[in-house]
């Protein structure tokens, strides 16, 4: 799949789980693509991934355990970055001035100034980056999107999401892999992974384009998750995580406020016993969509809850976004489809690789990536002053008012 035209060569830097079901599932798998470089600080990743590509592609990709001689290279058109948090905008911004095309991993930032780094990088260049916010292309998202869109909803004036997902296993047995999650756990507090959540609501309130998130606080609960999985799992965890004082709650919750006077809740919750959810609701003056309860709701509805819990298939007919229609026709029953999030991640790179193909600026952007991103400083910076409100900075510099041609405009944009 792909446009076989084009073979755009890729350094792939971070090849642990995610960097490797880009690969297996995605990357290998695409005609418009070679793999010609693999960065891992672990060297026999970068070897085992460079087989799999010897594997399905027939060439094999030269590895390095130094990142920055993925940039380096003559023989790389595209940066693909998947690897820990602390590496994406270092990496991402030498790309980009590089001259590479770059898509980097979502993530929370570390610092304010990792944002404003990302947008010198930018201006410096002109070229943007590319965020790998797979949710924003979820099914469920992208239909409600079309349907506010479409007026269905009214106007909006509320929407929540979260990333709610017991990761207390994942995090406790952080070594060799995803030690920087429970790095995080140990070192901070604040909405650590907002992006998930923050993406497709972002898209669908025209953050960046005609509106922006202005101000936001966040409240954290205590750190208690974690000490108790521990303790109830001595034979797998380290018993020194039994009594670690964590800093991170386990339930944090942040409020933001948009230039147009919507609000958006969103609430990171990963290390308590829970089903995965990202809570995606949208309320409007004439409608409300819930994923939790599966529904949609229109102004003059009855009010019984029962005849609306798990009702979108009614919807699906009219309301299905023509990219999720297309991927149904062409991979619905791809055996992958699981491994790729259900489809969002193929989906992902798709919007990726046609605004390469087309020439223009990726769909999620630098701005986008910058102002997402930022949710996590600043929500620490509330919850260390007692849930104060904090300004969110305005990245594009009062572009978002209009963005003039520096933005896309297409079907991948979610504008329409
Ligand atoms: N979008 C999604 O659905 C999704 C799902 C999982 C993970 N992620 C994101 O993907 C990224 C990676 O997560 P993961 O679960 O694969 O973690 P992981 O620990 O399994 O893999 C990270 C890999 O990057 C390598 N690495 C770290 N720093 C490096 C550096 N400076 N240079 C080269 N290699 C380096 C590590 O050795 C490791 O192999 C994170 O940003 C995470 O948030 C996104």
């Amino acid at each position: 799949m792909g446009n076989a035209a084009v073979k755009w060569r890729i350094g792939l830097i971070g090849v642990g789980a995610r960097g490797m079901s880009h690969l297996s599932g995605i990357l290998t798998e695409r005609d418009d693509v070679t793999i010609t470089r693999i960065a891992d600080l672990v060297e026999s990743r970068a070897a085992d991934a460079a087989g799999l590509v010897r594997e399905k592609m027939g060439n094999t990709p030269a590895v390095t355990t130094d990142w920055r001689r993925i940039i380096e290279a003559d023989d790389v058109d595209c940066v693909v970055i998947a690897s820990d948090w602390d590496n994406h905008v270092p990496a991402a911004c030498a790309a980009m001035r590089a001259g590479k095309k770059t898509a980097c991993e979502c993530g929370g930032a570390y610092t304010l100034d990792e944002c404003w780094e990302l947008v010198r990088a930018y201006e410096e260049t002109g070229n943007h980056v590319m965020f790998l916010e797979n949710c924003c292309y979820d099914r469920n998202e992208l239909m409600v999107t079309r349907m506010v869109r479409a007026g269905l909803f009214g106007e909006v004036v509320h929407c929540e999401g979260g990333y709610q997902h017991d990761l207390r296993d994942m995090i406790l047995k952080g070594y060799p892999t995803n030690q920087f999650r429970v790095a995080s756990f140990m070192h901070r507090c604040c909405e650590y992974y907002p992006t998930h959540d923050l993406g497709p609501i972002a898209k669908l309130l025209d953050i960046g384009r005609g509106n922006r998130m202005v101000s936001l606080v966040s409240m954290a609960s205590s750190a208690r998750g974690l000490n108790d999985y521990a303790k109830r799992h001595p034979d797998t965890i380290d018993p020194a995580m039994q009594d670690y004082r964590f800093c991170q709650g386990d339930v944090v919750q942040t409020m933001i406020r948009c230039a147009h006077g919507q609000t958006i809740t969103l609430t990171v919750d990963t290390s308590l016993p829970r089903f995965y959810s990202r809570n995606f609701t949208v309320q409007g003056t004439r409608g409300f969509f819930a994923e939790r309860e599966q529904t949609v709701f229109l102004d003059g509805d009855s009010h019984s809850r029962s005849d609306y819990l798990n009702n979108l298939d009614k919807y699906r007919p009219e309301w299905e976004h023509p990219i999720w229609k297309r991927f149904n026709e062409a991979r619905e029953n791809n055996a992958d489809n699981a491994k790729l999030h259900g489809g969002m991640d193929w989906i992902l790179f798709d919007a990726w690789f046609d605004a390469l193909a087309e020439g223009k600026v990726p769909p999620i952007d630098t701005y986008d990536m910058a102002a997402w991103m930022a949710i996590t400083p600043l929500s620490e910076i509330s919850i260390r002053n007692g849930s104060s409100s904090v300004d969110i900075p305005d990245f594009t510099r009062g572009a978002w008012i209009d963005r003039g041609a520096d933005k896309y405009v297409g079907e991948w944009a979610l504008d329409r």
